[in-house]
């Protein structure tokens, strides 16, 4: 009977090791993670939890090169930003210590792009990708070659346009819907500039540039190859009996600001967006990028820079 109550307590005592055994090698894999995890090497730099949080978001790749880095507060509200793209941290802080009173969304949208750079410096500039149809990009950072001309290019009836007009078919058929539309409600949209090629842009840009300096010409007119007018994508429109410094007040436009974009056509130069676009603010001058994309670029408030940036660049890249 002793015997048996002795291997019974040997039993016990066993398994009670067993146990501990395991709740301490538990303890030491959970503490060996613990101290792999990168919340704790976050930790470790300085970071506070919520900092962590935010950082716990990026890919590995971008965590680990965080972790290269001391601590900076500003990684942190540079990665909170909806628009925040990683790519482009380096310019963000550096942007950020020559104009510490502007905002971090603000910072996020200038250096996505490329306002940061002067424009048209030669360091920022690219080719426009062409093959991006309806969503490529032409502006002071991305030209096209100087015989670049749209496939399908067409004549603008004079119904819709005034004079040797012509846009892409797709633009058209776009613009005839809108027309129709705002005709219904009253209005009168006439197209009164569309597709221009490299030399014509060039003559336009020049005489401007004669006339009061290549400044003033720059703050409303593209440089030859910078214009989305060599698109066929583009075009100015306005009403009868408006030009195009008082078609802002009339109910056209404000017709066009509420509408457009259930065409496929957004506003392409924003007021209070001008150090974004590089350009003044165009009340006239509207950019089909098909349905989808111009109902968001609509919805987000978002100028097509601040779109392609995000959107189109930075895909993939994340
Ligand atoms: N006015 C616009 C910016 C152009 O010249 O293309
Ligand atoms: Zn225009």
């Amino acid at each position: 009977m002793k015997k048996k109550r002795r291997i019974k307590k040997q039993v016990y005592f066993v398994l009670a090791f067993i146990v501990i055994l395991i709740i301490g090698i538990n303890a030491i894999i959970r503490h060996i993670n613990y101290i792999n995890s990168y919340e704790y090497k976050f930790e470790k730099i300085g970071y506070s939890e919520s900092e962590v949080k935010t950082l716990l978001k990026l890919t590995d790749k971008q965590k680990d090169k965080i972790l290269d880095r001391k601590y900076n507060a500003n990684i942190v509200s540079f990665a909170k930003q909806k628009y925040f793209i990683f790519k482009n941290l380096d310019r963000y802080i550096a942007y950020r210590k020559d104009n510490k009173s502007e905002k971090y969304a603000k910072i996020v949208s200038l250096v996505n792009v490329n306002a940061d750079y002067d424009w048209y410096d030669e360091e920022a500039i690219k080719d426009t990708d062409t093959s991006l149809k309806e969503l490529m990009i032409v502006n002071k950072f991305y030209h096209l070659t100087e015989n670049y001309t749209p496939d399908n290019l067409e004549d603008i009836s004079t119904t819709f346009a005034y004079d040797d007009n012509s846009a892409t078919k797709e633009v058209i058929e776009a613009f005839k819907k809108m027309w129709q539309s705002a005709k219904s409600d009253d209005m009168n949209l006439i197209v009164t500039s569309s597709y221009r090629d490299y030399a014509s842009q060039e003559k336009l840009w020049d005489s401007y540039a004669n006339k009061n300096g290549e400044e003033w010409a720059d703050s409303f007119a593209a440089r030859p190859g910078y214009s989305e007018h060599q698109t066929g994508l583009a075009l100015d429109i306005v009403t009868y009996n408006s030009t195009m410094d008082n078609f802002d007040d009339s109910p056209e436009a404000k017709w066009l600001k509420e509408n457009a974009y259930k065409y496929g056509f957004i506003l392409r130069y924003p007021k209070g967006k001008e150090d974004l676009t590089g350009y003044d603010y165009e009340p006239w001058h509207y950019r089909y990028v098909g349905v989808d994309v111009a109902k968001q670029i609509h919805e987000e408030d978002i100028t097509y820079e601040e779109y392609y940036a995000y959107y189109i660049e930075n895909k993939g890249t994340k």
